[in-house]
C-alpha cells in the first residue's frame, strides 16, 4: 500500500495523484484564479477546458442566482418538467443542425459517452463498438473502455468486450467498420492526444462509411466543443454533422454537466423496452441547467474573430521560443511541444512559482508527456491575453 502522507488523504480526501498540485484556492474571476496565499494565477488551461466565458462570468451567476431562489432537486430527470431544462435545451439546440433536435442533460462527459454507447445499440441493436487510438473519453468502465491508452486501462481489466480501435486520421483503415458496428466513437479534435486536429477527408469519410453501414457516428466534444476551436462546435469546421453528439464540461459554465444531443426519434427509445433505459437522479439538475443558460448565452456573445486574432499571437510567440519545439492549435485550444518531459515539468512549476505574487496555470496531457496544454479563457481581453502570454514567456525562459 502506498503511504498515507498526502496533503488530500490527510483531509480524508481522495487522492488521485502522488504529487498534486495542492494550491488551495480563495476565489477566482476572470482570468484569474487567486490563492489563499494572495498570489494569484493566469488561468491558461480553463480548469481543463470548462471555464470557456472565465471565472465568475457575471451572465452564468445571474443564472444561478436566480434559480438557486427558486428551487434545486425536485425529483429525478423525467418526470417534473423544469424552466432552466427547457431553456437550456433550446439555446443548445439553437446552435446545432436541425437534425440534433433532442438533448439528454446528464452529470458528466462519461455518463454521455456511457449514454451514447447505450442508444447506439438500442437504435441498431449491435453490440460492436469503434474508436479511434489517441482516444480519451473518460473513466467509467464504458468511456474507458472505448479510450486508447492502454496504460491506464490495464489495471481494470476486463472491461468492455467488442472495443476496436481504428488508426486515427487513416482513410485505409475505414474498411474495417462494416454492417456489426454500433457505433464509432470520436473526438472531433483530440484532447488528451495532444490537441490532435484531424483532415476533412478523414472525417467526411468517416461519416460517409457509418452512414453506409448503419454504423452511428458518435463525436466527443466534452473538450473540443463550447467555442473551444474558434467555432460553436468542431464538427463545422469539418462540415460534418454526428448521429449523437456528446458534450460536457464549458456547457455548465462551472456547474457539473454532461449532455447527448440526437434525434429526438433516437432519444424516444430510452422510453420503451425498458422504460427508463437510461435514468439518472441528478443529470439535468436545475442549477446545472441554470449554468448551461449562462454558459450558451456566454458562447453566444464571444467575439470569435478576436479569439483567432488573440490565440494567434500566443501561437506566433510559442513558436518563436528557443524552448519550444512545436506548436498544435485550433482556436485557443493549443498542445505545446518541448524536448522532453523533464523540460515541460519545469515549464510548469516554473509558472506557479509566482514572482511577485503572480503566476500562470499551464497543465500536462496523460498521453503527451513532452507537451503541455493551453486553453485560455475565450473572454479574455486583448490586455489579458498580452499578460498570460508574458507569463508563460517567463516561464519557458527558465527552461531555455
Ligand atoms: C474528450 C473528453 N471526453 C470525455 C471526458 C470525460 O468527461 P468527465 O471528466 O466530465 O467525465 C473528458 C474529460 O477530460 C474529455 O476530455
Amino acid at each position: 500500500m502506498p503511504p498515507v502522507d498526502h496533503v488530500f488523504l490527510n483531509r480524508g480526501l481522495a487522492a488521485t495523484t502522488p504529487h498534486p498540485l495542492g494550491l488551495e484556492v480563495s476565489h477566482a474571476q476572470g482570468p484569474w484564479i487567486h490563492l489563499t496565499d494572495e498570489t494569484k494565477l493566469f488561468d491558461a488551461v480553463s480548469g481543463i477546458g470548462v471555464t470557456n466565458f472565465g471565472h465568475g462570468n457575471d451572465v452564468v451567476l445571474d443564472q444561478l442566482r436566480s434559480q438557486l431562489e427558486k428551487h434545486l432537486h425536485t425529483m429525478v430527470y423525467g418526470e417534473f418538467l423544469q424552466k432552466t431544462q427547457t431553456e437550456a435545451s433550446a439555446l443548445l439546440c439553437a446552435t446545432l443542425p436541425k437534425e440534433l433536435d433532442g438533448i439528454y442533460f446528464l452529470n458528466s462527459g462519461a455518463e454521455a459517452i456511457d449514454g451514447a454507447i447505450k442508444l447506439s445499440r438500442r437504435v441498431n441493436g449491435r453490440t460492436r463498438l469503434m474508436a479511434v487510438s489517441g482516444s480519451y473519453h473518460g473513466n467509467t468502465i464504458g468511456s474507458l473502455s472505448v479510450s486508447s491508452n492502454e496504460s491506464r486501462k490495464a489495471a481494470y481489466r476486463p472491461l468492455l468486450p467488442e472495443v476496436e480501435f481504428l488508426k486515427w486520421n487513416d482513410p485505409s483503415d475505414l474498411k474495417r467498420i462494416d454492417s456489426t458496428v454500433a457505433c464509432v466513437i470520436v473526438e472531433t479534435v483530440q484532447g488528451d492526444a495532444g490537441v490532435r486536429i484531424p483532415s476533412k477527408n478523414w472525417l467526411q469519410d468517416l461519416r460517409a462509411k457509418c452512414r453506409e453501414t448503419g454504423a452511428l457516428l458518435v463525436l466527443d466534444e466534452i473538450q473540443c466543443g463550447m467555442g473551444r476551436t474558434g467555432k460553436p462546435w468542431a464538427f463545422e469546421h469539418f462540415d460534418i454533422v454526428p448521429d449523437i453528439l456528446c458534450m460536457g464540461k464549458a456547457l455548465g459554465g462551472g456547474m457539473a454537466i454532461g449532455a447527448m444531443a440526437t434525434s429526438k426519434a433516437r432519444l424516444s427509445l430510452f422510453a420503451h423496452n425498458p422504460s427508463l433505459g437510461h435514468i439518472t437522479t441528478f443529470g439535468g439538475h436545475p442549477m446545472a441547467c441554470a449554468g448551461a443558460v449562462g454558459a450558451l448565452k456566454s458562447m453566444d456573445k464571444i467575439n470569435f474573430t478576436q479569439v483567432e486574432r488573440l490565440n494567434r499571437m500566443w501561437q506566433d510567440a510559442l513558436e518563436s521560443h528557443v524552448a519550444v519545439r512545436n506548436v498544435r492549435r485550433i482556436g485557443a485550444f493549443f498542445a505545446v511541444e518541448m524536448e522532453s518531459a523533464e523540460a515541460v515539468q519545469k515549464t510548469i512549476e516554473c509558472g506557479l512559482k509566482c514572482a511577485s505574487g503572480t503566476g500562470v496555470l499551464l497543465f500536462y496531457f496523460l498521453s503527451v508527456p513532452h507537451a503541455f496544454r493551453l486553453a485560455p479563457p475565450l473572454t479574455c481581453s486583448e490586455d489579458e491575453m498580452a499578460t498570460g502570454l508574458r507569463l508563460i514567456l517567463q516561464a519557458l525562459d527558465h527552461v531555455s
